[in-house]
Formats: structure tokens, C-alpha cells, sequence
């Protein structure tokens, strides 16, 4: 086996959220490859878990929303607990790799172009770690990858823990290492703890609002305000080599940045923040719809690394 290729990662990571998600049915090897042509660093799957224990690439275990699952297989839709929340739809742990094979990505907004519905696959994790090799391979650079476990204590609960297949899967890529050009995320707290005593892999935080979803069920797990604190970013620097913040906790929509970028660096924190996506509704009020502007903000704010679901457009206002 070829020798894996290591991180080398630039200043400002360009990270592409769920793919090229901005043009292509999210998660699919279309939209990773459609990113990386674009110039994107990384390339992000959310991971969940099929019957038979194999990690795919889903935002969520339900996806009714972004399959054609509803028509290939009617019968199984039910509603579980998932995170404390009743949710009713068509799930991954329900399907085998070989049922979900069957299925055809759809895109799951509105406003985007839903040209591509039925045509792509639901990708393995597996199937995503070699298509960063070999994309990064024909391109002669690195091309990372930022893996999120997606509702791991609910997956845990039923028997299928998604921590060590993840594991696994990037041993056998040559990645499971600390200069792999890997992030591991979650907005959970336990399971990153845990992954600090297993892996070198760096490992970042998600932060948005509320509380971890682990919170009440493991123990002493904070809120995401306790987080935010300085007391808060030490604890988390103790399992964490960053944070992913939503992106309105380092620029408010309607004012100037926050003290987040200059708190996380002096807990010795890195700061990826999530999402930046080119449609007017998403762009913070001060930008007036000038998505370029924002993305030059968030540069300059200090920040690390951002998700985007239009990595050509990031790149085009920061690296011109
Ligand atoms: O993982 C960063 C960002 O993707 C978190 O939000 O809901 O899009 O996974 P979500
Ligand atoms: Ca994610």
C-alpha cells in the first residue's frame, strides 16, 4: 500500500461541509470530488450507521430527506427517540449497506438545484477516506478529512457505537495518526474524551447552542455557555485540539467579532467555524448579501478554518 500522505495544512482551512453541498445532493463522492476540484483542504463527512455496522456518510440517521428511500422502502418508516427528540422517517440502522446501496441521493433544499436527484449512491466511509487519497493523489496535495460522529450515544444505546469502526477505518487508510490530515468532530463531549485515551488524531469540539446532547446521560458534561468561558475552553483544550463554533459566535449577524477567536487561541485552541453557505439568507445582516465580504470577515478575524457548503466561492474571496 502506498505510504499515506500527511498533513500540511495551511493558515486558513477551507473545509468543504457535506461536499460541494452548495451544487450536488450533499454527501455523495460527486460533491466531495466536485470540492476538491474546487480547491477545498477537506472534505467533511457526517458519519451514521447501518444495520450491519458499516459508517456511511448521512448529516443524519434519518434520511428520508435525503434519499429515495420513502419509494424503495415504504415500509419501514417509523418514529424513534433520537436525542431526546421523537423523529419520524426512514433510518440508516434499519437498512443494511446492501439496502442503502439501493437508494439515490436527492438534495435536500428547496433553492438548490435538484438536477442531480437519483443519481448518486450514499458513499461509505471507507469509500470517502480513498477518495481523498486518490484525489489528493492526482492533484499532488494533500486532501483531508474532517469526520463528524453523528448522534453517537444514541448509536451506542443500540448497539452500534460508530467510535471504533471510525478508528478502524482510519488505521486502514494509514491516517489514524497525529500529522494525518484528519479532524474528528462532535457536538458531543463523552465520546471525544474517550477518543483522546484511544487515538492521536486531533479531535475538535463542536459548539452551537444549548447543551451536548450527551449532557444529563454522561457525566459531567457542560453546556456549551460553560464552554465558552475561560474556565470552559481549558477543559476543553485538555481533550481538544479545536473548536468548531457555529459562525455567529465569532460574528454576530448584525456586529463586530466577538472575543471567541483571541479566548480559544490562548487556551491553546484552534477555531474552525461552521457553516458559511453564499445564499443571501444565510449572510450575516452587516454583509448586506456580499458573501464575499463575509468570508474575508471571518478571515480576518482570526479564525482557523471554516466549513462551506460553496468552497469555490470561499476561495475566490480569500486566496485570489
Ligand atoms: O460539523 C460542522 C457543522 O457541519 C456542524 O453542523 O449540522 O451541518 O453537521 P452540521
Ligand atoms: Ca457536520
Amino acid at each position: 500500500m502506498a505510504q499515506p500522505l500527511l498533513a500540511s495544512d495551511p493558515d486558513f482551512l477551507v473545509i468543504a461541509h457535506r461536499g460541494a453541498s452548495g451544487y450536488r445532493p450533499e454527501h455523495t463522492l460527486e460533491a466531495y470530488t466536485l470540492a476538491v476540484e474546487m480547491g477545498a483542504d477537506y472534505i467533511e463527512p457526517d458519519l451514521v450507521s447501518t444495520r450491519d455496522g458499516v459508517l456511511v456518510a448521512r448529516h443524519e440517521n434519518e434520511i428520508g430527506e435525503t434519499t429515495d428511500v420513502a419509494t424503495r422502502f415504504p415500509d419501514r418508516k417509523t418514529t424513534k427517540v433520537v436525542d431526546g427528540s421523537n423523529v419520524t422517517g426512514w433510518f440508516t440502522e434499519d437498512l443494511t449497506l446492501a439496502e442503502l446501496r439501493t437508494l439515490r441521493a436527492r438534495e435536500r433544499l428547496a433553492f438548490r438545484d435538484s438536477s442531480y436527484n437519483g443519481q448518486f449512491l450514499v458513499p461509505t466511509f471507507d469509500e470517502v477516506l480513498a477518495l481523498a487519497d486518490s484525489l489528493g493523489r492526482a492533484r499532488g496535495r494533500v486532501v483531508g478529512v474532517y469526520p463528524e460522529t453523528k448522534h453517537p450515544t444514541y448509536f451506542r444505546s443500540i448497539g452500534l457505537p460508530l467510535e471504533d469502526k471510525l478508528l478502524a477505518s482510519l488505521t486502514r487508510a494509514g491516517w489514524n495518526r497525529a500529522d494525518a490530515p484528519v479532524f474528528i468532530q462532535s457536538f458531543e463531549v463523552a465520546n471525544l474524551r474517550r477518543l483522546k485515551s484511544q487515538t492521536d488524531v486531533r479531535l475538535i469540539q463542536l459548539i452551537a447552542a444549548g447543551s451536548p446532547p450527551d449532557r444529563g446521560i454522561e457525566a459531567d458534561i457542560p453546556t456549551y455557555e460553560d464552554m465558552l468561558t475561560s474556565d470552559g475552553l481549558r477543559d476543553v483544550a485538555a481533550y481538544a485540539y479545536g473548536i468548531g463554533p457555529e459562525k455567529r459566535l465569532v460574528i454576530p449577524m448584525d456586529s463586530g467579532a466577538t472575543t471567541l477567536v483571541r479566548d480559544a487561541h490562548s487556551a491553546g485552541l484552534k477555531v474552525h467555524v461552521w457553516t458559511l453557505r453564499k445564499e443571501p439568507v444565510f449572510i450575516g445582516s452587516r454583509f448586506k448579501a456580499d458573501f464575499a465580504a463575509e468570508a474575508r470577515a471571518f478571515k480576518a478575524s482570526g479564525v482557523d478554518g471554516v466549513f462551506t457548503d460553496h468552497t469555490d466561492a470561499v476561495v475566490g474571496a480569500v486566496r485570489p
